[in-house]
């Protein structure tokens, strides 16, 4: 069965950054099967502004009464969601910025994350209208926080993601990459093996 990814990168920090390595790393992992393809979506290339009111509002407006502003602004929502339809997985590339997400990647997820098109309210709660996906999460970070308090950021991806539906999430870590040259190669080392292992078996 053919497998489709979606890689979504959100380093400012261009061939520097260490989540876009292991992007970079998966994505030649991927390349040498010939039964997944993979679509690149580079957020900091391609940036995408923050979400404000006009944009919010051309959602709520039907699509034969919006207007040519409307519809133009609609659409940046419309063709994100549409790519993240038409894949199997989704690969993020995380960094740790002041401890959360890119503000990047935020803005990705606030035209992802839309009330009637990839999550619906209902009486026991949101339902998440993304089906029959998985999630891969590459998370770069100068210092160690997977499994502390201070770790905010995974629980909050997790959240964003489940609240669409995307509930199979796995997650590679790269941390204390801040914490001398041994570290930072070793975490580097270990992560792309995992990364290896996780393209292996999709
Ligand atoms: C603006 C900025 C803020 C950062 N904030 C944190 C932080 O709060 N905690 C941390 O451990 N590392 C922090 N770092 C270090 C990054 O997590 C580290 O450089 C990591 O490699 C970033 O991913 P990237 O290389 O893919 O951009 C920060 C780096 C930058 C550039």
């Amino acid at each position: 069965m053919s497998r489709r990814i979606l890689l979504v990168t959100s380093s400012i920090l261009g061939e520097q950054g260490q989540s876009n390595a292991l992007a970079a790393h998966l994505q030649a992992r991927a390349a040498e099967r010939d039964d997944v393809t993979l679509t690149h979506r580079d957020l900091v290339a391609e940036e995408l502004p923050h979400l404000g009111l006009e944009e919010l509002s051309s959602w709520q407006v039907a699509d034969e009464a919006r207007s040519a502003a409307q519809r133009e602004l609609a659409a940046r929502s419309d063709a994100l969601i549409e790519e993240l339809q038409a894949h199997d997985v989704v690969v993020l590339g995380v960094p740790l910025y002041n401890l959360g997400i890119p503000s990047q990647m935020k803005a990705w997820f606030d035209r992802v994350m839309r009330a009637g098109r990839t999550f619906r309210y209902t009486e026991s709660g949101p339902q998440g209208l993304v089906e029959g996906k998985r999630a891969l999460i590459l998370a770069a970070r100068g210092g160690q926080y997977a499994g502390t308090e201070l770790d905010s950021q995974t629980p909050h991806l997790k959240a964003m993601l489940g609240l669409i539906g995307i509930t199979d999430v796995s997650l590679v870590y790269a941390e204390g990459l801040a914490m001398g040259e041994a570290r930072r190669e070793a975490a580097l080392a270990e992560a792309k093996q995992a990364i290896d292992g996780l393209v292996a078996a999709l």
